[in-house]
């Protein structure tokens, strides 16, 4: 067993500390400590690499009680992303970067969803009235969600709940739609009301989780490197409320019409509607260069630079039909990614939170489904290659993960994890590709609401890893 590197801070001496981020006239930010906070190497074999402080807190100077939630908004500009066709990293990225993939902003003045947009907003960068269409490539814009599990509400712009599951139920590591081709590349949460106990937000950074799992468990990193993760996913007819994974599968941010398809559920016959579902499915796996082998087969082996892509690749995105009108999908995708920025590789998955539910839940075996919750929580396996004699797919031809495997990335998770500790008007930045968060349970008014945004000239760099 390699040794922890992970210590707790703060460290006081930490070089880190004297930086100070003079954001605008108004707002100058400095680097704080708090005590969740973790100093750890990301990649403990590369005996250059540097403990970093993970993840870094950011206070403005001045208090928030004589600061405007204007003044915070304008200082955030200066952390944004020029306009540009090609990828330029932003200061906020360069400040995750260098802190793994995380920052904290504490002290803000922030009362509700509607200033948290604002912020964001300013966050994301603007494109001038001259600027080419294309320039819009470098900016953050709103992710619109696909193939959505969970039930949000919207509060504000670009700003909803955060997963509206009950409070005694806590939600594993994973990176934000880490089990589909449609995932944001930055997520922020912001505190509108601190809860009386728990409720922290546990982060934990994916390279380490990466390079201490390879180092531990090479046989499961490897499989997934050559194979890539199957996650299944359970979608009910209509909503489940009260659930972590309610979302009814018709509506438009699961596999339903879009607004802009403007189509009526209700003039189609039963045929037609899982039709239009299957169609969406196929077009979210097509979407993140997915074969398509419900349309004859794609080819797994292929080779690129740097090697061949896994299994999961030729696989696809499949589906099963239940009696009761709702649907399973199987889901396949890498699994590990090159980071962007760091280049290195990245755990990017769902692993974490789809292994809890199931253990939560009893479902770790066959058929995966509870009784209780009526709902299926099989737990992520290996995708297999087609049988190119035999013809098409079966959904048994995902092979389980020994469970063994799966307890120890949870063990490695739990101890690189930092438990972010919430106050009133806190918001968290994450970079998506880098960081997994989870959910521990709460009592008291706890209020976190979430902005999920796509940068895609950084998305398009975060490519799967080859073998
Ligand atoms: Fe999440």
């Amino acid at each position: 067993m390699a040794p922890v590197a992970v210590s707790s801070s703060p460290n006081t001496t930490d070089a880190l500390r004297s930086k100070v981020v003079a954001a605008s006239p108004d707002v100058t930010f400095a680097p704080a400590s708090e005590p969740y906070q973790r100093r750890l190497k990301l990649v403990e074999s590369d005996p250059g690499e540097l403990e970093i402080t993970f993840p870094l807190v950011l206070k403005p100077v001045r208090s928030a009680a004589n600061l405007t939630a204007a003044q915070v908004v304008e200082a955030a500009k200066s952390f944004a992303p020029a306009p540009s066709a090609e990828y330029k990293p932003s200061k906020l990225q360069q400040l995750m970067d260098a802190h793994g993939g995380a920052v904290h902003f504490k002290g803000l003045p922030i009362q509700d969803a509607d200033e948290f947009s604002k912020f964001m907003h300013a966050l994301a960068g603007t494109l001038p009235p001259n600027a080419g269409a294309g320039e819009r490539n470098n900016l953050l814009v709103h992710h619109v969600d696909k193939g959505l599990m969970v039930i949000r509400h919207a509060m504000a712009p670009n700003v909803a709940t955060a997963n509206e599951g009950p409070p005694h139920q806590s939600i594993g590591s994973h990176n934000e739609y880490g089990l589909s081709t449609h995932y944001p590349s930055i997520i922020a949460f912001c505190c509108l009301s601190p809860p009386t106990t728990g409720g922290q937000t546990p982060i934990v950074n994916s390279l380490a989780l990466y390079d201490r799992l390879k180092s531990t468990v090479p046989g499961y990193i490897g499989k997934i490197e050559r194979r890539g993760l199957t996650f299944v996913i359970h979608h009910p007819v209509a909503k489940v409320q009260g659930s972590v994974q309610g979302n009814s599968l018709y509506n438009a941010d699961s596999f339903g019409p879009t607004p802009e398809a403007k189509v009526d559920l209700k003039s189609l016959n039963e045929e037609q509607k899982r039709k239009l579902v299957e169609e969406n499915v196929l077009e979210l796996a097509r979407e993140g260069g997915w074969s398509d082998s419900h349309a004859g087969g794609g080819d797994a082996t292929e080779e690129g630079e740097g090697g061949k892509l896994g299994a999961w690749h030729e696989r696809g995105f499949s589906w099963t039909w239940l009696p009761d009108g709702s649907i399973n999908v199987f889901q396949r995708v890498p699994g590990i990614r090159i980071h962007p920025t760091l280049q290195k590789p990245a755990y990017f998955n769902n692993v974490g939170n789809r292994y809890a539910y199931s253990k939560e839940h009893g479902c770790l075996q066959p058929p995966h489904y509870s009784e209780e919750k009526k709902d299926f929580f099989p737990p992520p396996s290996f995708p297999l290659l087609l049988d190119r004699e035999g013809g098409a797919a079966s959904d048994q031809e995902d092979e389980s993960i020994p469970l063994e495997w799966l307890e120890e990335a949870h063990r490695w998770t739990e101890r690189l994890q930092a438990h972010v500790e919430w106050e009133q008007g806190d918001v968290l930045v994450i970079d998506n590709l880098a960081v997994q968060h989870a959910r521990t349970p709460w009592t008291g008014p706890r209020k976190l609401v979430a902005s999920l945004w796509d940068q895609r000239s950084y998305l398009d760099k975060n490519v799967p890893i080859r073998t």
